[in-house]
């Protein structure tokens, strides 16, 4: 009779010595498989007597079991083996080049906002944020609109459905609610620039139903024009990158500023496209003027103690400037083309110090 100990010692010694997956499977296969060793003990005890049958089954049995858990124990440690050393040998150096792909870029119109942003923050200039979504008081009345007036006809603007109380929300439609903001919430001194999102129900080749503006506000004792004409002369100068800035101011009207302005920068059209600081055209370039007394007094602020400026710029209309970009429309069309020929690198952040573009 085929003694169990030898048996499961030489079975178990094969099984420590498989050196990988298929060697230990023929193992299996030897032992416990149909044909197997151990398999073939099994169909000897038919032969045997009840008793004999029931020790020796055991017996068998126990052997089987724990043939089959040494060999599953095997087999996970080869498994493990085998994995560790595909993970060794499939090593991957990450700082090999990559193939070329189309790298992001920076939006033009974010990098003049960063422009805009450091030349005025270098000014003392802090800046102040606002909802898009505004109420008919912060984007007209407290600005000296008077009530249902022509003058809020200027703006094309985007209303929501009334409210249950009859109010209308709207998108703004210039930056200056966030003038009124900012006046209600800080006490003066105050010196802010307000850049973000804008809209109104247009579009051609220099509107589109939503751009950017840049809001500017300066509250103090004793402002007069002379602050406002050196501040936007020497933003135009520093925008531009150029000392050769002419500038000239236009008597305007806007409801919140009294006297009210446009300023043109002097420039040339003559060869198709626009240069600035030479030739003898001139480019509306923004609105400003002094705050109206109404708007100060609507915010909280006594005019007879403060005095302030203003002024509002659009943001993507000075970028098509200064970068050479021919139709508005296409800054938001989201064309990765277009992005990719007038896009700005995301590492060149536009500071006083190193440069704006
Ligand atoms: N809010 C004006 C517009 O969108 C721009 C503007 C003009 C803003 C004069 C000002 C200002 O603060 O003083 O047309």
């Amino acid at each position: 009779m085929t003694d169990l100990n030898t048996l499961e010692s030489d079975v178990l010694a094969q099984v420590a010595g498989a050196a990988d997956l298929s060697a230990l499977d023929a193992v299996r296969v030897a032992a416990v498989g149909k044909t197997g060793s151990i398999s073939g003990l099994l169909k000897t005890l038919g032969a045997m007597s009840p008793d004999e049958r029931k020790e020796r089954g055991a017996a068998i049995n126990a052997l089987r079991d724990r043939v089959q858990s040494a060999i599953t124990e095997k087999k996970a440690a080869l498994e493990t083996a085998e994995l560790d050393a595909r993970l060794a040998r499939e090593t991957l150096d990450l700082t090999l080049p990559g193939p070329y792909r189309r790298k992001g870029s920076v939006h033009p119109t974010m990098q003049v906002m960063d422009e805009m942003i450091s030349i005025f923050a270098d000014m003392g200039f802090a800046v102040a944020e606002g909802p898009d979504i505004e109420d008919d008081f912060h984007n007209f009345t407290a600005l000296n609109f008077p009530e249902k007036h022509p003058a809020r006809e200027m703006h094309d603007t985007f209303f929501f459905e009334p409210k249950e109380t009859g109010e209308r929300m709207l998108l703004r439609t210039h930056t200056s609610p966030v003038q009124v903001r900012t006046m209600v919430s800080q006490k003066p001194p105050i010196r802010i620039i307000a850049p973000g999102r804008t809209y109104r129900c247009d579009s051609d080749a220099t509107h589109t139903p939503m751009f950017h503006q840049v809001e500017g506000l300066v509250i103090d004792k004793g402002i007069h024009m002379g602050h406002l004409k050196w501040t936007l002369e020497t933003f135009i100068a520093r925008f531009f990158e150029t000392d050769a800035v002419t500038t000239q101011f236009r008597p305007h009207h806007f409801p919140f500023t009294e006297p009210s302005a446009e300023m043109d920068v002097q420039c040339d059209r003559s060869g198709g496209e626009i240069k600035i600081g030479q030739g003898s055209s001139w480019l509306e370039i923004l609105g400003c003027g002094m705050v109206h007394p109404n708007v100060l007094r609507a915010c909280g602020i006594d005019p007879d103690e403060y005095q302030g400026f203003a002024f509002g710029m659009g943001v993507d209309r000075l970028g098509m400037l200064k970068y050479g970009m021919p139709d508005l429309r296409d800054m938001f069309s989201s064309d990765s083309r277009w992005l990719a020929h007038y896009g700005f690198s995301g590492f060149a952040a536009p500071n006083a110090a190193s440069g704006l573009s």
